[in-house]
């Protein structure tokens, strides 16, 4: 695997191998890689010639200094899972080298009214950051396929957005969410749960799975009424659980097709954010 920390020579490389007909995947992340990630980079190496990741923590995304400052950055162990999985080309550049002197942002107010909602009313400005980080990257490495996991719902229907208006040629791929033994979905911040927290973190995914079970039932109502109670328990604090359409948010009333449940919660000091297609 090749280790490239500057934007030019990355995109000379990348021009190099697009000059050869080779066909470009990319796995945008924020490194602290687990399985979640690494089955991305497989649906990548299935798919095209070239496989690129990208590791960046971007400090735009972050609306909290504390959850930027505390975000794990095992760069190393990083590395290794990357060779371990045949990932050709590691783009790992510096906060200098992607925003210069300036952390200035890209605007998504005119997106379309899903954005604001959920994600994008618990995290002000979140998603300006990854627009602006994942336009940057596309243009850098200038793939023709993107993988990014179902796990951060939202951000993708905002990648799809983006790719509708700037990048028309490049493929999108909605990869599955990877889950622990007892159905927590896997995530980097998932290591700053203490013990009894994870213990009990098995309770988001239950009752969203409990949400689909009943969904199409007269049922559905209770078992959303008694999920919103269970997740706002402490040490459980919940943000936000909607039942809506899955392509615009507008919530919904009476069984629909094409519905998604989506949950964040406060689990003690760590957020997390889990879905399920109904
Ligand atoms: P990060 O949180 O590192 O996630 C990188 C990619 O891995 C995203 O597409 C995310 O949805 C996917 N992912 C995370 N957990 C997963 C799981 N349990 N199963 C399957 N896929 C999973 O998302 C970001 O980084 C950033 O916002 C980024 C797009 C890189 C822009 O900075």
């Amino acid at each position: 695997m090749i280790l490239i920390k500057n934007s030019q020579t990355f995109n000379a490389l990348i021009k190099e191998k697009k000059a050869k007909n080779l066909k470009i995947g990319f796995v945008p992340t924020m490194g602290a890689l687990h399985a979640g990630h690494l089955s991305l980079i497989k649906s990548a190496r299935q798919k095209c010639d070239i496989v690129v990741c990208s590791i960046f923590v971007n400090p735009t995304q972050f609306n909290v200094a504390s959850d930027l400052t505390n975000y794990p950055r095992p760069i190393e162990k990083d590395i290794q899972l990357l060779v371990h999985e045949g990932c050709d080309i590691l783009f790992h550049p510096e906060v200098d080298e992607i925003y210069g002197n300036g952390l200035v942002k890209d605007s998504s107010s005119d997106f379309g009214s899903f954005i604001h909602l959920l994600e994008g009313a618990s995290r002000p400005g979140h998603f300006d950051g990854v627009i602006t980080i994942v336009k940057k990257l596309f243009q850098l490495c200038e793939p023709k396929e993107v993988f990014f996991g179902q796990k951060d719902y939202q951000q993708c229907l905002v990648v799809e957005t983006l790719i509708q208006r700037n990048f028309p040629n490049i493929v999108f791929n909605l990869c599955p969410i990877l889950r622990e033994e007892d159905g927590l979905a896997m995530s980097s911040r998932n290591i700053r749960l203490s013990a009894e927290e994870r213990k009990i973190s098995y309770k988001i995914y239950k009752e969203l799975k409990n949400l689909k079970d009943n969904w199409q039932t007269q049922q559905w109502e209770i078992a959303l009424k008694n999920a919103k109670h269970i997740l706002n328990e402490a040490p459980f604090k919940l943000e936000y659980l909607s039942v809506c359409n899955a392509k615009t948010f507008d919530s919904i009333d009476n069984f629909e097709e094409n519905a998604i449940a989506l949950v964040a919660v406060q689990l003690g000091n760590t957020r997390l954010i889990d879905n399920i297609l109904l």
